[in-house]
């Protein structure tokens, strides 16, 4: 019978997803690493031996030599989806693995252009057209995968086997109901619309969530005003957390870790195992707060909140069965 765990965003997207599902995949535990959502508006990091690579659209199981799949809730642009099959390619990385769900929606170079004018400066998109190629499949006007003749070596059978596991996408806050409408992505973040890959929810095993110990937002969202950017500790935590981003290069404002926020995201994401990452950057930066029931708290050291936000956690969210600090950018 399939298995099947997921890896989630907790936050606003760059949550160190890539982390998570790259050490989860070198173990050679999965037979699939899928997509269920976006489109290249994500951007995940993995490093391995030392060296950083990027992708914003194929699954990091490519990385690890196992089947990534593209799924029916993802869109996908042509010429994007070929250069980072080269660049894949010139790095000695196995193609062959990438397969891409039939259903999958193309974005278009008006769907682009479309965002570029209108959304990109009125909310801060990524450019991608990803919101106008989502509005497209919505309207069913839209172009599938399937009808595109260079894609059909790429196109996936459909059929999963064994393990999965489902790479989230951006993240809870993004989500285009759970989010701050209308500054959200265009597709579904939580770990419910995995599902859209083909398979029943009971098969879902662990739910990996990961966190932040600080909040960071790129792009437009009035809960992130601009007066984050002119706060001399919130930016030095940016620059030790090198707070830019790998999709459009633009610095995120950061703010506080929103524990309520958090909470919720954790209770309604069904998280079983949760890792919060990046607490090297706030003992870099020697400053110890959170965000809880609305007001700043403030502590004297990294253990004291650590400890402080696993109480909250465990008291406040049932199913989590594990909490990981991590302070390292590579492994947890
Ligand atoms: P879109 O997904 O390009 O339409 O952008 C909508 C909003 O989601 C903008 O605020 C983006 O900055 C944000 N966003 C989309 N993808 C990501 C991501 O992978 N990480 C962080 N923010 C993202
Ligand atoms: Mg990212």
């Amino acid at each position: 019978m399939l298995k099947v765990d997921i890896c989630c965003g907790l936050a606003w997207g760059d949550e160190a997803k890539g982390k998570i599902v790259a050490k989860l995949a070198k173990s050679g535990h999965y037979d699939f690493v899928c997509r269920w959502a976006g489109g290249n508006n994500a951007g995940h990091t993995v490093i391995i031996n030392d060296k950083k690579y990027f992708t914003h659209l194929i699954p990091s199981g490519i990385f690890y030599g196992i089947k990534s799949i593209i799924g029916p809730n993802c869109v996908l642009n042509l010429k994007w989806f070929k250069e980072e099959l080269n660049y894949l390619k010139q790095n000695g990385f196995d193609i062959n693995l990438i397969k891409i769900s039939p259903k999958s929606h193309i974005v278009l170079d008006k769907h682009i252009e479309e965002d570029k004018q209108k959304l990109y400066k009125s909310q801060g998109t990524t450019a991608r057209g990803i919101a106008p190629c989502y509005s497209d499949k919505y309207k069913r006007c839209g172009i599938r995968a399937e009808s595109i003749e260079e894609l059909k070596e790429f196109l996936w059978d459909e059929k999963l086997y064994g393990n999965v596991l489902c790479e989230g996408a951006q993240g809870f806050w993004l989500d285009t109901n759970y989010g701050n409408y209308p500054y959200v992505t265009s597709s579904h973040t939580l770990p419910y619309d995995a599902c859209s890959l083909g398979f029943p929810p009971q098969y879902i095993n662990k739910i990996y969530g990961a966190a932040k110990i600080y909040d960071t937002r790129s792009g437009i969202d009035p809960d992130f005003p601009e007066e984050l950017l002119k706060d001399p500790k919130l930016l030095s935590i940016a620059d030790k957390g090198q707070e830019y981003g790998v999709t459009t290069g633009r610095r995120r404002k950061v703010n506080w870790l929103n524990l309520d926020k958090l909470v919720k995201s954790i209770q309604i994401s069904g998280v079983t195992d949760l890792v919060i990452s990046k607490v090297d950057i706030l003992e870099k930066v020697g400053l110890y707060k959170f965000i809880y029931n609305n007001s700043i708290h403030n502590f004297i050291n990294l253990d004291i909140m650590k400890q402080s936000i696993t109480k909250i956690i465990n008291s406040n969210c049932s199913l989590v069965k594990n909490i990981i600090f991590s302070d390292n950018p590579k492994t947890f």
